[in-house]
């Protein structure tokens, strides 16, 4: 008995021919690479799309993305089970320390002086977290009424966008935000077993989010910014596709605006001519 239980556990995988697919289509989509060593966490994702479309098994998704004309309609779900999505509020809090102390005040004097707002871009947003801690970081530092800002937070993931917008999050994400913050722009649910809280809708309010997927060879997006946040995304992808990215945000960076990368990505940045580094992974576009 408990052998057959064995069996049928380990013969729930891809046939390997749909898998290397798989990785081959996401990675030409999205640029994360799908290497052999992930492909159980690929098989486990995935399983949850073989129950939800009430398939025999992952054998059984395979063909039927491949053979029966699936693949079209399935491949958001696809993308969605790959991405990593894992996020915090305040993460890496050095690079908000530095926005607060060091930049935000030149961003809005020279803001001022053009006339236009300050421009964010959260480039990889997830569920939101990363952009509603800029706004955070910029009510705070000059007021709700002070210089006007935007943000945009985009990610590949049509899930997480609509999870941003929401701006719903479990009580214990709440945790690295400051007091002061909590206070003035988190809404808790008024019965505590909810365990969660709601973003202000004053904060809300300045966010907007789209999808957008990185890997596109050119952003269907008119704005140039003034701080681009890409943080914890190109670590899934290739060199190559890692250049071209920073390449195609760059070219909606202003000269003067920051780009803020998360700490392992830093090396991709690495061109002095067109960047100065001005603090562990935060570079200031010169030309
Ligand atoms: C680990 S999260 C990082 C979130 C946030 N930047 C942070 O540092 O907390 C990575 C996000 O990148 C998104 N992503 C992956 N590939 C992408 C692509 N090609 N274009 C846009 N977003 C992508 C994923 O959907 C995921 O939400």
């Amino acid at each position: 008995m408990r052998h057959e239980a064995l069996a049928s556990v380990t013969l729930d995988q891809l046939a390997e021919r749909h898998f290397v697919e798989i990785a081959r289509l996401v990675e030409a989509h999205t640029g994360i690479r799908l290497p052999p060593s992930k492909r159980t966490m690929v098989e486990g994702r995935l399983r949850r799309r073989v129950r939800a479309l009430g398939l025999r098994d992952l054998e059984d998704y395979g063909e039927a993305i491949f053979s029966r004309g699936l693949l079209g309609a399935e491949f958001v779900h696809v993308v969605d089970c790959v991405t990593t999505n894992k996020t915090d509020f305040f993460r890496e809090p050095q690079q908000f320390d530095l926005l607060r102390q060091r930049l935000l005040q030149g961003l809005a004097a020279r803001a001022a002086r053009v006339g236009a707002p300050i421009k964010f871009w959260s480039a990889a947003a997830s569920i939101g977290a990363e952009a509603y801690t800029m706004a955070m970081v910029a009510a705070d530092a000059l007021g709700l009424d002070g210089p006007p800002f935007t943000i945009l937070g985009t990610d590949i993931s049509t899930s997480v966008i609509a999870a941003a917008r929401l701006a719903i999050y479990p009580s214990a994400m709440a945790e690295p935000i400051p007091e002061s913050c909590r206070k003035r722009y988190l809404m808790f649910a008024r019965d505590a077993a909810r365990e969660e809280f709601r973003i202000a809708p004053e904060l809300r309010g300045l966010v907007n989010f789209a999808q957008l997927n990185l890997m596109d060879e050119r952003y269907e997006r008119d704005e140039i910014f003034d701080v681009v946040f890409c943080r914890n995304v190109l670590i899934y992808f290739a060199k190559e596709a890692q250049t071209a990215v920073i390449e195609r945000l760059l070219s909606h960076l202003r000269v003067g605006g920051y780009l803020m990368l998360g700490h392992s990505e830093t090396m991709t940045a690495r061109d002095p001519e067109r960047l100065r580094q001005i603090a562990p992974s935060v570079f200031e576009k010169v030309r």
